[in-house]
């Protein structure tokens, strides 16, 4: 399959990367991927030819490129160039796969209808959650299921901001900068900050769980005003805050927000650390299902991208990897035992109960019978 890849910023080199890096083994269950043309902007093309052995063109090439290959690829952070590129594609019959969650959002109705007209495929996994597979699932979730509320954190950096600034009190503007080093953040940070990328992932969710909405009327409040003292006040009563998007259907219609959300310190989506995003969606049939994974970053965003496109190689049926043998290795930790032990492996022994050390399973199993309960420490 021979494809185009439009842009080579972070999600782009991670796409590509990947695609390098399980060449053969993609090639052997899938089929070939074929990167045949990049398309970047006239100021980077220079360079990346350069550097790279694919063949390196510009907008100016679309044309001629959207004749040779089966699938585009589209990488950039744009939205109406981005809408441009995926509108010429999916009119001539060629299927798009974008992490474009801007462009998405913006154009979801346009684009998704487009594709169905010419019965190609539009995926857009990368557009939400960064690298947790949500919308393939939700996909044939909504399929099955009436879709019930839907509630996550859905923006990497503003959950490493916040969980920064509650655990070392870290500087705002300092971690913001962090974030767009480590390739969290957008160019503009504002729209991470603000709860606009929040704001346009929920928007694609809606779309697929509801239906069609103006996804900027959402009410949005991002973590912008969030401060030190803030933070101390939320501490000192064993609150955290998270930007938080939700969903649900009412009588008529949907409600929506994203907004800072006031949690116990101990809420599972309080406690989700770094940049690891989480959707919760209930389904009426499957019940409460939570998808929870990197939100963002060149790998995992990249990762997503790299599976929309062995999706369309593979039409959506994935084949089973053929591995050889592997080693099933000792397993070691520290146990909890329900009789008092004695021997270099007590750790402690409290009445009727041990301690271990960390030490090998096999081992301990030469110490009790079968009769009685242990389990493995994992406090
Ligand atoms: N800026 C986005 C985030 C990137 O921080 O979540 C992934 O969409």
């Amino acid at each position: 399959m021979k494809v185009a890849l439009i842009g080579l910023g972070t999600v782009g080199r991670g796409a590509y990367d990947i695609l390098k890096a399980r060449n053969d083994v993609l090639k052997e269950t899938v089929g070939a991927i074929d990167i045949a043309y990049i398309v970047v902007t006239e100021r980077s093309k220079e360079r990346l030819s350069r550097e790279l052995e694919e063949t390196v063109v510009t907008s100016s090439d679309y044309d001629r490129v959207l004749d040779e290959v089966d699938l585009v690829v589209e990488a950039t952070g744009a939205i109406d160039i981005a809408y441009d590129y995926m509108k010429r594609a999916l009119e001539k019959g060629i299927g798009v796969v974008t992490a474009n969650k801007a462009a998405v959002s913006a154009y979801y109705k346009e684009l998704t209808e487009l594709a169905e007209k010419h019965r190609v495929p539009f995926l857009f996994e990368a557009a939400v959650g960064g690298g947790i597979p949500v919308l393939t699932p939700l996909r044939a979730l909504c399929l099955q299921n009436d879709i019930g509320s839907i509630r996550g954190i859905l923006n990497g950096t503003c959950n490493y901001l916040i969980n920064a600034m509650f655990k070392d009190g870290a500087d705002y503007d300092e971690t913001l900068a962090l974030c767009q080093e480590l390739g969290y953040a957008e160019q503009d940070p504002t729209d991470d900050v603000e709860g606009y990328d929040t704001r346009r992932k929920l928007h694609i969710l809606i779309e697929m769980a509801y239906g069609h909405i103006d996804g900027e009327a959402i009410p949005t409040k991002g973590i912008a005003q969030l401060t030190g003292p803030v933070v101390s006040y939320l501490k000192e009563h064993r609150k955290k805050v998270k930007l938080v998007a939700s969903a649900k259907p009412v009588e008529g219609g949907i409600e929506a927000v994203v907004e800072p959300v006031v949690l116990d310190e101990s809420d599972e989506l309080a406690l989700l650390p770094d940049a690891i995003n989480e959707v919760d969606i209930e389904g009426s049939w499957v019940g409460d299902v939570a998808f929870r994974g990197p939100g963002a970053g060149k790998e995992p965003t990249g990762n997503a991208v790299v599976s929309d496109i062995v999706s369309v190689l593979s039409n959506g049926a994935l084949p089973l990897l053929s591995r050889g043998d592997v080693a099933l290795k000792p397993v070691f930790g520290r146990y909890l035992v329900a009789e008092a032990l004695e021997g270099d492996f007590v750790e402690t022994v409290d009445g009727d109960f041990t301690l271990t050390r960390e030490m090998e399973r096999d081992e301990l199993l030469k110490h009790v019978d079968a009769e009685t309960f242990f389990a493995r420490i994992d406090a």
